[in-house]
């Protein structure tokens, strides 16, 4: 099965002549093994469908966040200051980090997608082409120092009192891929807080400004704009994705299959 590429980089792959449940496990491994990426549009399938399926691939997350294996991205929260819960921006990452959780896939699922304004894309970076263009300083550094994050939402497991350590880059089948999430910029709401030990402030906040540019660059990120019913199956591992701010009305169902 071959597909067109999402990014100019060659990763991603658009899927809308089946549903992701007419796909074999086999089969979806070897497309992420090669698109690092999936979207499925144009065939909706139901969240009680996905479970099942999904599970076919591993464990699914599950803890008290969630509902089942579910966790519920509508926006909700937006009141009581939950970014990642609200409609704020989120800023490229990998799931799991702040949850002791390590995530081979992860599952977004459009649950409603109505009269949604200023943004609300999903977005996922082809992080092993975008590194080509990182500065080898800036590698080194992260490579040598890796990051420090701390959760700012009550939503993480990870305890808020304190940094925790990640490290810069992380193997993935015998390669090499770039671990580390992406800060919040000044006059975001933060769902977390990220730095570099023993780098100062605005040097870190320079290094990931830079990065920002490349890794959210056309050439290597994709865009996602959601329709009820589509599927991003995305290789969490191996790419990392975020979120732009939106206003609307935007629930996405997120699954994770455990490493
Ligand atoms: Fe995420």
């Amino acid at each position: 099965m071959t597909y067109s590429p999402l990014t100019p980089s060659g990763k991603g792959a658009l899927i809308t002549d089946r549903k992701v449940t007419d796909f074999s496990v086999a089969e979806i491994r070897a497309l992420i093994a090669r698109y690092e990426w999936l979207a499925f549009k144009q065939h909706p399938v139901t969240i009680d469908d996905l479970i099942p399926y999904l599970g076919q691939f591993g464990k699914l997350t599950e803890n008290d966040r969630r509902q089942g294996h579910v966790l519920k991205i509508d926006a909700s929260k937006t009141d009581q200051g939950e970014v990642l819960l609200g409609q704020g921006f989120m800023p490229l990452h990998h799931d799991g980090a702040l949850m002791g959780n390590a995530i081979d896939l992860v599952g977004i699922f459009c649950v409603e997608y109505k009269e949604v304004t200023g943004g609300g894309r999903t977005f996922v970076s082809d992080i092993d082409g975008a590194i080509k263009d990182v500065p080898a300083e800036t590698l080194r550094i992260l490579r040598e120092h890796g990051i420090e994050g701390r959760p700012v939402d009550r939503y993480y497991t990870a305890a808020a009192d304190k940094w925790h350590a990640i490290p810069g880059f992380a193997e993935v089948a015998g390669k090499t891929y770039l671990n580390v999430g992406f800060p919040f910029r000044p006059g975001e709401q933060a769902s977390w807080m990220l730095r570099i030990p023993g780098i100062d402030d605005d040097r870190c906040a320079a290094m990931f400004e830079e990065m920002r540019k490349i890794f959210m660059s056309d050439r290597y990120c994709y865009f996602h704009e959601w329709s009820e019913g589509d599927l991003l199956l995305i290789d969490n591992r191996r790419t990392l994705h975020g979120r732009e701010a939106f206003r609307g009305k935007r629930a996405l169902a997120n699954l994770q299959v455990l490493a």
